[in-house]
């Protein structure tokens, strides 16, 4: 396209955005044995994780930024402005991943603002507020089971208290794995208001492909309500056992999960989607009627009111389950979240400015960005995806050129911020 230049224009370096994204993936790196692709297991605070968190410090410190980490593991990278009073303008994202994710998810928001502070150093550029780049603990919530929690604790929405007492399967606390780790750090866990936070993430989906475009303005991100399920039935002899005389678990989360298809099949909870992600019957074994049964179940619904249906129905299809005793606990709840106008403009002038195409679009996915904006304006960067914009797969995609074309607008939306 037609590229304008102006000095508030700025492109970053490509090929170094691109070689740190890839020496990250190698931290956490495993062989996926059914698609013989690479993949990343990088839990928050694993081994892995921590590894990826002392290179992308070191990363951060060799771009002269001066780091702090909270009380939640939570990393804050600082450059100054000429104006030390002025409230920063944030950037970031996570660095944690699911057991089977890809090098992007996270990493480009973090890494895409290491990059974005080099170019300024580069090129001699102060701004007048300081720009942060921020990396968030436990974004995927796959292991302690609430998803954006540094970002939700630093917001001041859930304390410091309940995520620390978070567990994972084997029992660990999060509390016990940040000082295990060595990020039980010492800062403020309370965010300061940045004057406006932009987090630059991959779609994730296919939808900037299908409108052959690179850039996303991204309008808001969509409510999640994630919750487990627990069934207590019978365990019984599976050859003596008469089928009325069963209570069995593993059947009734067998219809769970069919029903929350046909919910969404039936168009009647507006944009509702359902998946059930993890299923475990107890004890387990072949020739016994399970008799217990935990699940997860994740809905997302753009409309709030719609959400709450879904969820309403699903208590009460719970409820009409005969000879089923079951409990539910909630893990995680966040309604839509709208974002700001004047940041989106502001990227959308950028995406133009920089001679890229762009549409807006809501988010399908959690991500700190909606965290954040309960404290400042906020709105995010999409980058295009390959292969349908598959994510949370070793397979996830995006080119070296779609990645820096989005960290381009990343770079220019922070430097105009920073200077107002
Ligand atoms: C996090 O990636 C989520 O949207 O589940
Ligand atoms: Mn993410
Ligand atoms: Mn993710
Ligand atoms: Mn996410």
């Amino acid at each position: 396209g037609h590229v304008m230049t102006s000095p508030d224009t700025i492109t970053v370096n490509g090929e170094r955005l691109w070689r740190s994204l890839m020496d990250l993936a190698e931290v956490g790196a495993y062989d996926d044995e059914r698609s013989g692709l690479r993949g990343v297991n990088r839990l928050a605070l694993t081994d892995a994780d921590a590894e990826g968190r002392r290179l992308v410090i070191r990363w951060m410190e060799e771009a002269g930024l001066a780091v702090r980490v909270d009380r939640m593991g939570n990393i804050y990278g600082r450059r100054e402005g000429s104006d030390p009073a002025a409230a920063p303008v944030l950037t970031g994202s996570h660095l944690d991943s699911v057991a089977t994710a890809g090098a992007f998810d996270g990493c480009l928001g973090v890494l895409g603002g290491i990059e974005v502070v080099r170019t300024l150093d580069e090129r001699g550029i102060t701004t007048r507020r300081p720009i942060e780049v921020g990396v968030f603990t436990e974004e995927e919530g796959v292991r302690f089971g609430t998803d954006m929690l540094g970002s939700a604790v630093a917001a001041g929405r859930l304390t410091q208290e309940y995520a620390h007492a978070l567990t994972d399967r084997a029992g660990s606390t999060l509390g016990g794995e940040l000082t295990r780790t060595g990020f039980d750090g010492t800062a403020d866990v309370l965010l300061g208001p940045p004057h406006a936070y932009v987090e630059c993430h991959i779609e994730q989906g296919p939808v900037l492909a299908e409108h052959g475009v690179e850039i996303g303005v991204v309008t808001g991100v969509q409510g999640i309500s994630w919750q487990e399920i627990t069934i207590h039935g019978r365990a019984a002899h599976a050859g003596t056992t008469p089928t009325h005389l069963r209570a069995d678990a593993g059947l009734a989360a067998a219809q769970i999960i069919v029903r929350l298809r046909a919910m969404v099949d039936s168009g009647e909870y507006g944009d509702l989607r359902a998946t059930v992600g993890h299923l475990a019957v107890h004890p387990d074994l072949t020739n016994i009627v399970p008799a217990r049964a935990r699940l997860t179940v994740d809905l997302r619904n753009p409309d709030d009111a719609q959400m709450a249906r879904a969820e309403e129905a699903l208590a009460a299809f719970l409820r009409s389950l005969e000879g089923i005793q079951f409990t539910t606990r909630r893990m995680a709840r966040t309604g839509y979240v709208p974002f700001d106008e004047d940041v989106r403009k502001t990227i959308a002038q950028a995406a133009d400015d920089h001679g890229l195409a762009h549409i807006s679009l809501l988010s399908g996915a959690g991500h700190d960005a909606q965290e954040i904006a309960a404290l400042s304006p906020t709105a995010m960067i999409f980058v295009r995806g390959e292969y349908d914009g598959i994510s949370h797969n070793p397979r996830e995609y995006s080119t070296p050129e779609a990645c820096a074309h989005g960290v381009d607008v990343l770079a220019t939306t922070l430097l105009r911020l920073a200077n107002r």
